[in-house]
């Protein structure tokens, strides 16, 4: 069976970074067929709609897609392609590498966040000239799935981000469903106030592994923790649902730098190697993941990593560690 991978560049940096984690994926030799489709600001400046119905229906229909990023179309475009692949939990991954300069040299956590809910469902409106609300979503079956997620994840036990001080009802039922679930599967979990968890992951990081975020909490807390280790450039993400998945770099279109053939293409060829973990190529992700490292503690560096390297040496050289 030939697995279909859409691939979307997207906008900025998307268009070189999403092509250079496209040839690593051809390097392992597994026999992917790609189809390319097209989502972003340079589809609508086209007149067309930034999200095609097209892009939309082969996303709900591939077995993974890898997409790199949309400018100001960014929320039309990956809310509903995380809804096309039913996504309930955005996995996004923060570790150091040897040899890359950090603020925090000893770091490797992994966020869960909740991917449907919270602040980010949409519930807002103009009250009136001076007030505007916003509805908070928090139900106790999304809680229950990211749950069910975090304990096959992470057996040994994680720690779960929540402000039930303050948002009794949304987060308190947050943080008893998901610390309920953990329990029944012999899972051991801590919670932790959310803003002081921002500040202890500031201090010591190297104490935390998994950590379960609503997620507007995952939002702030994965791009604190995409600083101490480097920058936006090594971050990447997996979008996961029931039956699929959409993989893409934490980063944006950086348009200071777009179109000069120096975007760090690592983030979006580590979500490249989460996509192989997804689909079962567990052996090619941990390759790419090995390449990836090698390369950064010994080869050439693109220019946020203090190096002068193109994308294409990079991704060049990934390819013949592999
Ligand atoms: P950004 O992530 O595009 O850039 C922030 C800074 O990080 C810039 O200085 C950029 O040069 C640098 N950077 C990011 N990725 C890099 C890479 N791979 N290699 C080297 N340097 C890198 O975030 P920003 O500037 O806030 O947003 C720019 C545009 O991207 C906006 O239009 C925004 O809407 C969009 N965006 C889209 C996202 C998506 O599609 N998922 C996510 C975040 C932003
Ligand atoms: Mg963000």
């Amino acid at each position: 069976m030939t697995e279909e991978i859409v691939v979307i560049p997207g906008d900025g940096i998307g268009q070189e970074v999403v092509p250079a984690a496209v040839d690593v994926l051809q390097a392992t030799g597994i026999g992917f067929e790609f189809v390319e489709a097209t989502a972003g600001d340079h589809v609508a400046a086209e007149g067309g709609d930034p999200l095609p119905e097209e892009t939309r229906a082969l996303v709900a229909d591939a077995d993974a897609t890898l997409f790199g990023a949309a400018g100001e179309s960014a929320a039309d475009v990956i809310l509903p392609l995380r809804d096309a692949v039913g996504s309930f939990v955005n996995v996004r991954p923060a570790r150091t590498y040897p040899g890359v300069d950090a603020v925090k040299p000893d770091m490797d956590i992994v966020f869960l966040r909740e991917n449907t809910e919270g602040v980010y469902a949409g519930h807002e409106s103009r009250l009136t000239d001076d007030v505007s609300t916003l509805t908070r979503v928090v139900s106790k079956s999304a809680s229950e799935r990211l749950a069910e997620y975090a304990c096959d994840y992470a057996p040994d036990g994680f720690t779960v981000a929540h402000k039930a001080n303050v948002m009794r009802e949304t987060d308190g039922l947050f943080r008893d469903t998901v610390q309920s679930v953990a329990e029944e599967n012999g899972v051991e979990t801590d919670a932790a106030l959310m803003d002081a968890l921002a500040m202890h992951l500031c201090l010591r990081p190297e104490e935390y592994e998994v950590v379960v975020c609503p997620n507007l909490a995952g939002d702030v807390l994965s791009d604190l923790a995409a600083g101490l280790v480097g920058g936006l450039g090594l971050l990447p993400s997996a979008n996961i649902g029931e039956e699929r998945a959409l993989f893409e770099p934490v980063h944006g279109t950086a348009p200071d730098i777009a179109g000069q053939g120096v975007a760090n293409p690592c983030a979006t060829v580590l979500s490249a190697a989460m996509l192989l973990d997804y689909l079962g190529y567990e052996e090619e992700g941990d390759a790419v993941r090995d390449a990836v490292e090698d390369g950064l503690a010994h080869g050439p560096r693109t220019p946020d990593l203090g190096g002068d390297a193109s994308t294409a040496d990079v991704t060049n050289d990934i390819i013949e560690r592999l």
